[in-house]
């Protein structure tokens, strides 16, 4: 039998080149060996956008043809959205009783985002937000999935699961699949303002969709060393944004560029202008393949319809092993 993977995207914005690095490319390779399951997680997104609902519905297509633009095949995976699945929302009840207030406290990742939303979360964080790890190790498990393909961000939701896997298994018998991550080539990549994340609401991203003309803009406002002022400022690369893709979208030249870059013989302007043209070079078949998607949403609506059919089976074969074995299994 064929293992088991499950990863997902909040549909809160496009997708970026960060998630293309940390889990879309990997998801796209490993499809052909594993049974994939990939969520469009509607429910997490509303967890921060609840006043908002209109901006996750229409960004639910647009997150599944960033997957499809990425090399994800409909044939070989299953796209689906979480909150079609109500097996995930009755696990995350179950699940409530075996995780403290300050487990949840203690989520880096879920602190950092506390900090970030200080707007929307002034006085104090709502219960769905704080809880949304327990939501996020629903739906890992209710597809008994082995590995999650994630950037580093998500690796503390990994860890939640775990914990509650085993303690599940302790308490009510071994019925849980215990996951692991998987990091992708670049589990983290920077901001263009060189903050250490990438993020949708860091307005701070490149998208898998950015027109050529945007590409360019961005990459010209990109952060450098703020040392080098003229071409013959010696570099430090290992702080540089650009050379950070340069790292990604141009790796065959990373040696050349870095020593040109730490000896004075290399401008920041023309580092850019090269940068730009190798990141629109790798997007070209991407958005080639999202373009066609575009133009056919019937198609794609179709992709998650029947995706969402075969998902809510799996997920209610775990449910039903769930429920047995918390003795809630009444009748038929
Ligand atoms: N938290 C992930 C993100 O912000 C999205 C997500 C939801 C997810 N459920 C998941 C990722 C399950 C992996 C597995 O991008």
């Amino acid at each position: 039998m064929k293992k088991i993977i499950l990863t997902g995207d909040r549909p809160s914005g496009k997708l970026h080149i960060g998630h293309l690095f940390g889990s879309l490319l990997t998801r796209a390779k490993l499809q052909n060996d594993y049974e994939t399951y990939i969520m469009v997680a509607d429910v997490q997104a509303l967890t921060d956008n609840f006043s908002n609902p209109e901006k996750v519905r229409s960004n639910v297509r647009e997150v599944v043809m960033d997957n499809l633009a990425a090399g994800i095949d409909p044939k070989k995976s299953t796209i689906f959205i979480q909150s079609m699945i109500p097996e995930i929302a009755e696990l995350t009840v179950f699940y409530s009783n075996l995780v403290t207030i300050s487990r949840l406290q203690r989520n880096p990742t879920v602190k950092t985002e506390i900090k970030q939303k200080a707007k929307l979360f002034k006085d104090s964080v709502t219960y769905g937000f704080l809880g949304y790890p327990i939501s996020q190790s629903a739906d890992i498990t209710a597809f008994a999935a082995d590995l999650i393909p994630v950037g580093e961000d998500q690796l503390p939701m990994i860890e939640q699961t775990t914990d509650i896997v085993k303690k599940f298994n302790n308490i009510y018998g071994e019925t849980l699949t215990l996951p692991k991550a998987l990091l992708g080539e670049a589990p983290r990549v920077k901001g263009l303002d060189g903050n250490a994340k990438m993020g949708k609401s860091l307005n701070n991203a490149i998208y898998i969709s950015d027109t050529k003309e945007v590409i360019e803009g961005k990459v010209k406002k990109a952060l450098t060393d703020s040392q080098k002022i003229r071409i013959d400022d010696k570099g430090r690369p290992e702080i540089c944004t650009v050379y950070s893709y340069h790292q990604l979208f141009n790796k065959e030249n990373t040696e050349k560029i870095k020593k040109e870059c730490q000896s004075g013989g290399r401008g920041c302007a023309q580092c850019k202008k090269e940068l730009s043209e190798k990141i629109i070079s790798f997007l070209e078949p991407l958005q080639k393949r999202r373009k066609y998607y575009e133009e056919r949403p019937n198609l794609v609506d179709k992709i998650l319809k029947d995706g969402t059919k075969k998902a809510r089976k799996k997920a209610s074969e775990t449910l039903k092993k769930v429920k047995k074995a918390m003795r809630l299994d009444y009748f038929e």
